[in-house]
């Protein structure tokens, strides 16, 4: 086995490509790599190796990697959280929808760490096969052996399993948790010939962007059914004011000025931007001006140029700015 610590990996089969989030606190892993058309793993925060030796027998803490190790900052927004603990309680699958940057991830990242459930996250892509998801045999110097996909680990050991930008992957591939979502809770593994009952602490999340997705690229509503769904908005002013400053830094004032940049941004959706200023670009912004970029380059470089090429959009963005800095 070869030990790869590039930040992306792409084995021999381009149609073998999944991105599975980290386990947390851990740098940048080792990736094993097999003769076998394999994984492709993607660097986000931190990162993982699934694909690694065997899959750990349930009860040996092989999913102590992926517990999420420190509280991550959540400022409710309204009764989500109350209302996945219910879902959690019956094991409700959960969509969570909204668009980007608006606290989707870091909001299962809370959640399973309010409810002590390690978390795998999964970033989905078109080229993702179900094989990616469920597990595959490998060749290595042994043999040939079965390497459980994230999936079916989450599934087998009782994991939270967050499969993000869901509907970037193919029908023919979603519809493989269809098993896993109905009252069944199993996960047949057809190549293996074994069928996984899912652990009882097993349970599915998925994210959704409404609107981004064109007719071709949509769930089934045989999917979707199967879901409970909590909407994410960006949040009210003073919430995201007080989210903005936590992450960066930044005093109330200056956070505040940038959503109240954003908010203008907003109301051009539709009218020229494809998608207003997130959660996220307002941190980035803040986060520079905190090291002592000058406010107007930052929220030029964070803010404006990022989302839109339009130079008469860009005009009346860096305007906003300026009506703020
Ligand atoms: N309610 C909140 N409490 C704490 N932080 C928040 C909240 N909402 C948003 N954030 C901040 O916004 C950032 C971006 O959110 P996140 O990465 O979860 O977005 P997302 O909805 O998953 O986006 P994408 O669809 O692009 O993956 C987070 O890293 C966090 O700092
Ligand atoms: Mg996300």
């Amino acid at each position: 086995m070869r030990t790869n610590t590039s930040r992306h990996y792409r084995q021999a089969d381009p149609r073998a490509a999944v991105g599975v989030s980290p386990p947390f606190g851990q740098g940048v892993p080792p990736v094993h790599t097999a003769a076998a058309p394999t994984t492709t793993f993607q660097a986000s925060r931190i990162v993982s190796d699934v694909s690694g030796p065997a899959t750990p027998a349930p009860g040996t803490g092989g999913l102590d990697a992926y517990r999420v190790p420190r509280e991550p900052y959540w400022r409710p927004v309204a009764d989500e959280v109350a209302l996945y603990e219910a879902a959690y309680a019956v094991r409700m699958p959960i969509m969570l929808k909204g668009p980007t940057g608006c606290g989707k991830t870091r909001f299962v990242e809370y959640m399973a760490w309010k409810l002590g459930k390690p978390l795998i996250t999964v970033a989905c892509n078109e080229d993702m096969t179900a094989s990616d998801l469920v597990g595959r045999f490998l060749l290595d110097a042994q043999g040939t052996r079965w390497q459980d996909g994230p999936l079916a680990m989450a599934a087998r050991l009782g994991a939270i399993c967050y499969l993000d930008e869901v509907v970037e992957a193919r029908q023919d591939t979603t519809v493989v948790i269809h098993p896993l979502t109905d009252a069944r809770r199993m996960l047949p593994l057809e190549k293996k010939g074994e069928v996984v009952n899912a652990h009882p602490d097993f349970q599915l999340v998925i994210s959704y962007n409404p609107g981004y997705q064109s007719l071709m690229k949509d769930l089934k509503q045989s999917t979707k059914q199967r879901f409970g769904a909590l909407d994410f908005h960006y949040p009210v002013h003073e919430v995201e004011t007080e989210i903005v400053a936590h992450e960066s830094g930044v005093t109330a004032e200056v956070a505040a000025k940038l959503v109240h940049i954003a908010e203008r941004a907003r109301n051009l959706k539709g009218h020229g931007l494809d998608e207003g200023i997130s959660t996220r670009m307002l941190i980035h912004a803040a986060s520079l001006i905190v090291r002592g970029v000058p406010a107007l380059g930052a929220c030029r470089m964070a803010l404006v140029r990022p989302i839109t090429d339009d130079p008469d959009m860009r005009d009346a963005l860096d305007a906003a700015v300026t009506t703020y800095f």
